[in-house]
C-alpha cells in the first residue's frame, strides 16, 4: 500500500506547457489512494482543462475566489448573488501535503514574495501542510540566477523542491528544465514521506487472536477473539513506518503490507515460541492476542469417543507469554492488555508490575461497546508510573491508532 493512500492532496497546476502532464499525476495519485483537490492559477486552464482534472481527482477543480465563475452554467447576475466563496484556508488546513505542479518561474517567484492574486497562491500561503514544487521551465529560466535565488528562498521557507528532468523541452531545445515525469513525482512524494514517518526504522511484535489448545485432532479450547484489535495495530504501525511481526493465532483476518509480517500460529505454545525467536530483534512489543491461560495436560491422539457419561479433561497452565518477555525484556518498550469485570485499575496496576510493563491497555468488560467481536473499543492507558488516562469510546482502528501514538511519545 502507497504512503500516499488516505492522504488528502492539494495539485497547485500553473501555466506552463507541463500542465498537459497533470491528467496524469492526477491519475496516479488517485490510484495510490490519495484525495486530490486540484486548485489552477487561471493561465494553466490554456493548457489542460479543469473538465478533465476534475473528471479524474472525482473533485470540483477551483481557479478564483468564487465558484460561480468556476462554474460555466451558473452566469449571470442571480448567480453572482448566490455565488460562494472559495475559502483557500479551508482548501490549506484540508490538505495533507500540498503539490505545485508544474511550478512556473511567475508561480515560484509569487510563492516568494506572496504576490497573492490567485487562489493557488492564496492557499498555498495558508497551507500549514508540507509543500513540494516541481518547477518547469525552459532550460535558460532554469538556470536564471532569480529562479535560483527562488529556489532557495522557498527550501529556507521549508517547501520541498522536486527537481526538473533534463530532455527535450517546449522550446525545442534540449537541457535540464522539464518537470519530473508524474511517476517520478508520485514516487519522490512516497520516498520522501515514508522517510519522515514517525517509526521509520523501528521494529515491531505484535500478538493477535485467539489461541486454540488441542484435546484430540479435532477438538480444541479457544476463544471469541477475533484478531481484529491485533491486526490493526499492525496496520497503523505500519502506516507509522515501523517493520511489523505479527503473530497471529487462528483467524480469517489478511493483511496484506509490505511492511508486515505475519506469522500464523495455533498454539499458546506456538506463539511462545514464535514470539521468543524475535524478541532481541524488536524495539516495541504489543500483545493483543487473547491466550489461553490453560490447555488439556493430555491430547488424544486419536478422536476422543463419547462412550462414557460423563467427561473430564485435565487442565494445565499455558506459559505466560506477557510475563516471561517481561522478564527477560532490556529496551523493549512492552505493552500488554488487560481485561477485567471488577477492580479494574488495580488488577490492571497489579498486571504492569507482574509482568513488567511499560503501558497496559485496560478494557473493562462494565464499559458499554468494549469486549470480544465488537468494532469498537473503551480503554484505559496505564503506564507504568500509574498515570491513567482513560479514553472515549471509539473504532477499534482509532483505538489501534492511540496505541500506536502512545509510541511515537515515547520515541519523541
Ligand atoms: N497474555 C500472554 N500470555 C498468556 C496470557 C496472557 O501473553 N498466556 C497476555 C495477553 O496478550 C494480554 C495480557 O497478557 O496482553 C493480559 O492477559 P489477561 O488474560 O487479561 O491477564 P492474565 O495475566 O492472564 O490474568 P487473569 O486472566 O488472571 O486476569
Amino acid at each position: 500500500m502507497s504512503v500516499l493512500s488516505g492522504k488528502k492532496i492539494i495539485l497547485g497546476i500553473s501555466g506552463g506547457i507541463a500542465a498537459y502532464k497533470t491528467a496524469t499525476l492526477v491519475r496516479l495519485l488517485i490510484k495510490a489512494g490519495a484525495q486530490v483537490q486540484v486548485i489552477m492559477t487561471p493561465a494553466s486552464k490554456d493548457f489542460v482543462t479543469p473538465l478533465t482534472l476534475s473528471t479524474l481527482s472525482k473533485n470540483p477543480v477551483y481557479s478564483s475566489f468564487f465558484n460561480e465563475e468556476d462554474d460555466p452554467s451558473h452566469k449571470g447576475e442571480q448567480a453572482k448573488q448566490n455565488a460562494q466563496w472559495n475559502n483557500h484556508v479551508d482548501f490549506a488546513l484540508w490538505a495533507d501535503l500540498m503539490l505545485i505542479a508544474p511550478a512556473t518561474a511567475n508561480t515560484l517567484s509569487k510563492m516568494v514574495n506572496g504576490n497573492c492574486d490567485n487562489l493557488l497562491i492564496a492557499t498555498y500561503l495558508s497551507a500549514k501542510c508540507p509543500v513540494y514544487f516541481a518547477p518547469a521551465m525552459d532550460l535558460d529560466m532554469y538556470k536564471h540566477p532569480s529562479t535560483l535565488a527562488s529556489f532557495r528562498s522557498l527550501r529556507d521557507f521549508g517547501n520541498i523542491i522536486i527537481p526538473a528532468e533534463s530532455g527535450e523541452l517546449a522550446s525545442g531545445l534540449s537541457g535540464e528544465g522539464r518537470m519530473a515525469e508524474p511517476e517520478n513525482i508520485v514516487a519522490f512524494l512516497e520516498k520522501d514521506l515514508e522517510s519522515k514517518l514517525p517509526l521509520k526504522g523501528k521494529k515491531i511484535l505484535v500478538t493477535a487472536g485467539p489461541t486454540y489448545e488441542a484435546i484430540d485432532p479435532v477438538r480444541f479450547i479457544g476463544n471469541h477473539s477475533t484478531g481484529k484489535m491485533g491486526f490493526d495495530i499492525a496496520k497503523a504501525a505500519a502506516n507509522s513506518g515501523a517493520e511489523v511481526i505479527l503473530v497471529s493465532g487462528p483467524t480469517h483476518l489478511q493483511l496484506n503490507n509490505s511492511l508486515v509480517r505475519v506469522e500464523r500460529v495455533t498454539s499458546a505454545q506456538q506463539m511462545f515460541e514464535v514470539c521468543h525467536n524475535h524478541f532481541n530483534n524488536v524495539d516495541v512489543t504489543i500483545a493483543a492476542a487473547a491466550v489461553a491461560d490453560y490447555r488439556p495436560k493430555n491430547v488424544a491422539a486419536q478422536k476422543i469417543k463419547k462412550n462414557d457419561a460423563a467427561f473430564t479433561i485435565e487442565l494445565e497452565k499455558t506459559q505466560d507469554i506477557l510475563a516471561s518477555l517481561g522478564a527477560i525484556k532490556k529496551n523493549q518498550f512492552l505493552i500488554g492488555f488487560a481485561l477485567e469485570t471488577e477492580n479494574e485499575i488495580e488488577h490492571a496496576k497489579q498486571k504492569i508490575q507482574k509482568k513488567n510493563l511499560d503501558l497496559i491497555v485496560l478494557n473493562s468488560l462494565n464499559d458499554q461497546g468494549a469486549g470480544f467481536g465488537k468494532s469498537t473499543n473503551k480503554v484505559t492507558f496505564i503506564d507504568k508510573d500509574f498515570v491513567i488516562e482513560p479514553m472515549d469510546l471509539k473504532s477499534k482502528e482509532d483505538v489501534a491508532q492511540d496505541i500506536i501514538n502512545k509510541i511515537i511519545e515515547h520515541y519523541a
